[in-house]
């Protein structure tokens, strides 16, 4: 089968490489000459652990191609899948689909032969339809079925979630559309893949849906880990023993220091417009917002309250940027919000981070100094905030730590220390609802 897909950024590339892996022909196609230009030299835009070698060895293997043009590409595919971003309108929260549409109309002009247009892009309740609008109007002659196809891709693990998903969502409405994309996902029938086949709105919300509950659970725990501060009980704990019933399950059921990355937040927010869009009161959606802005804020006011709220003496070892372990992607980081509330306080900030840094000069405040190795992070330190759980400051020598620093405050905020160690090495312990 043959396969285009438009947008080579992270569910794009992820996509195009594993179709690939599958065995199908896949062209990747960008606007951007830049993005391109470094892809055919095998140079991988964006950090995702065995993405580079899935891309390499699928070129090699002549099954993965980069192009700038639509032509010949989406005229010989039998699905050609919109991977563009829908980035939150400034102002409203809504997804920005422009480029979503712009994708639709120059597909519209390279159809040839029966072809499945796929929305792989999260976007709103009505897009499918809206895109199937805008290719008919633009090439009334076209045979083509619009089909949504949302993607679940978690940063880090992306290349595991397409191979062996929990599931994969089909919206379609024809046997022909639904023939194609069954065939394209044959390699995981194999492995006895659930396939959810629904209509073009139904898949649209099943995206949001699914990640808006994810959200919801890591804000609950957030919540009740405040609790937890209050009354000496162990959240760690609680998300055991709640995760024990498997109708609540141990999954995103980890207290942190809030939920970031490039899809919860924006969907979040987008799905809030969509109900405002129906007249309709999102409650819950609000409220899991709040708290997750209230556990960034209630977290750097810990450290601020501890260390004397002002704070234009004192040094601050950040280890961690990005919003997770394993990826690059500093967007809606809680470091974002933390490292700024402390600098504002008045302290100094030595951060280290092992992929984030490239992109944490953009976005953070420009007097954050940047170290390599969390040991030279700590140096002089008073206190040291565990912010992203990398592996590199899981086993740290606690030791060498406390001998480095000028302080003795550890906040561990991902909760990945046994407070008892910790305090043995001298520290003042801090963690998140224990
Ligand atoms: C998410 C969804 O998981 C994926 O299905 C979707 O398609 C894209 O969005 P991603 O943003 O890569 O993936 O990260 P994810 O692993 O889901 O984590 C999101 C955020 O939640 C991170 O900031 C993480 O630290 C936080 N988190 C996650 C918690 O705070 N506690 C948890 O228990 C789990």
């Amino acid at each position: 089968m043959k396969i285009s897909v438009i947008g080579t950024g992270y569910v794009g590339l992820v996509s195009g490489a594993c179709f690939a892996e599958f065995g199908w022909n896949v062209t990747c196609i960008d606007k951007s000459s830049e993005r391109i230009e470094s892809l055919k030299q095998g140079i991988i835009p964006i950090y995702e652990p065995g993405l580079d070698d899935l891309v390499l060895s699928n070129v090699r293997a002549g099954r993965l191609s980069f192009s700038l043009d639509y032509a010949p590409a989406v005229e010989d595919s039998d699905a050609v899948f919109i991977a563009v971003g829908t980035p939150s309108r400034r102002g409203d929260g809504h997804a920005d689909l422009t480029y979503v549409y712009a994708a639709a109309e120059e597909i519209a002009s390279h159809l040839a032969g029966y072809t499945v247009v796929v929305d792989k892009s999260t976007v709103p309740v009505g897009t499918a339809r809206k895109v199937a609008e805008i290719i008919r109007k633009a090439n009334p002659n076209a045979d083509f079925d619009v089909a949504s196809n949302p993607e679940f891709l978690r940063e880090g693990s992306a290349i595991g979630d397409f191979m062996r998903p929990d599931r994969v969502v089909i919206g379609a409405e024809s046997e022909r559309a639904k023939a194609v994309l069954k065939e394209l996902y044959r390699p995981l029938y194999q492995i006895e893949t659930p396939m959810v086949f629904t209509t073009l709105e139904t898949a649209e919300l099943i995206k949001y849906a699914s990640n808006a509950f994810l959200a919801a659970k890591i804000s609950f725990i957030n919540e009740i880990s405040a609790l937890c501060e209050k009354t000496g009980a162990d959240i760690k704990a609680i998300s055991k023993g709640m995760g024990l019933d498997k109708r609540i399950g141990s999954k995103f059921l980890q207290a942190g220091p809030g939920y970031g990355g490039s899809c919860f937040p924006k969907d979040v927010s987008a799905l809030i417009r969509i109900f405002h869009d129906n007249n309709l009161e999102p409650h819950i959606l609000e409220a899991v917002t709040e708290v997750n802005l209230n556990q960034k804020m209630r977290l750097a006011y810990r450290v601020i309250n501890l260390l004397g709220q002002d704070l234009t003496q004192k040094t601050i070892a950040v280890l961690g940027l990005t919003f997770k372990p394993e990826t690059d992607d500093m967007r809606e980081a809680p470091s974002l919000v933390i490292v700024p509330e402390l600098i504002k306080a008045g302290a100094h900030i030595k951060a280290c981070d092992p992929q984030g840094v490239r992109e944490a000069k953009k976005l953070l405040p420009e007097s954050v100094e940047y170290l390599d190795s969390p040991y030279d992070a700590v140096k002089d330190a008073d206190a040291v905030i565990i912010l992203t759980e990398w592996n590199q400051f899981r086993g740290l020598d606690l030791e060498l730590i406390k001998k480095q620093m000028n302080g003795t405050l550890f906040a561990d905020f991902r909760n990945i220390y046994d407070r008892s160690l910790v305090e043995k090495a001298g520290f003042t312990y801090i963690a998140v609802g224990r």
